[in-house]
């Protein structure tokens, strides 16, 4: 398959990522807190991929968007997360909450890049998940 390597900010699209994202939205099942969230991620091979939060009357059941996205990726082939960009509410970005860095962190390592929306810089994983644990640490080879 042909590989197109993502090392650069200026190859992520961006735009179409939040759009993505924002479309999401609409897939969220989130009758108890009434806050959709939708996100979008881009693969080191140019694919998207997209997820939705899913609430359950059990709150605590409760799946993040970004673990229906991680869902899509290993569903839908699997591959490395280059980019990802979540929003809520008014279709803004907002930061992953902390056991979903840590569900993103395995798909995109600490380079991975979370939207922070057109006009700032995105996030490095590693600076919203310093000294992540993860599969290095048992000793545990990336196959794909
Ligand atoms: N939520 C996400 O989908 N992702 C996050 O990173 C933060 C929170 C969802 C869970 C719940 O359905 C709603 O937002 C309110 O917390």
């Amino acid at each position: 398959m042909y590989c197109l390597t993502v090392s650069s900010l200026n190859q992520i699209p961006w735009n179409e990522l939040r759009e993505r994202a924002r479309n999401s939205t609409s897939s969220s099942y989130a009758p108890y807190s009434n806050v959709h969230v939708g996100a979008a991620g881009y693969t080191t091979d140019g694919r998207f991929v997209t997820g939705a939060n899913v609430e359950n009357a059990s709150y605590g059941l409760t799946l993040c968007a970004e673990c229906s996205l991680v869902s899509d990726l290993i569903r839908l082939g699997g591959g490395r997360l280059a980019a990802v960009a979540i929003v809520a509410g008014d279709l803004e970005p907002i930061a992953p909450c902390g056991r979903c860095r840590q569900l993103l962190f395995e798909h995109g390592g600490g380079g991975l890049l979370i939207d922070n929306g057109p006009d700032k810089a995105p996030f490095h994983l590693h600076d919203l998940l310093p000294h992540a644990f993860g599969p290095d640490d048992l000793g545990v080879r990336r196959t794909k």
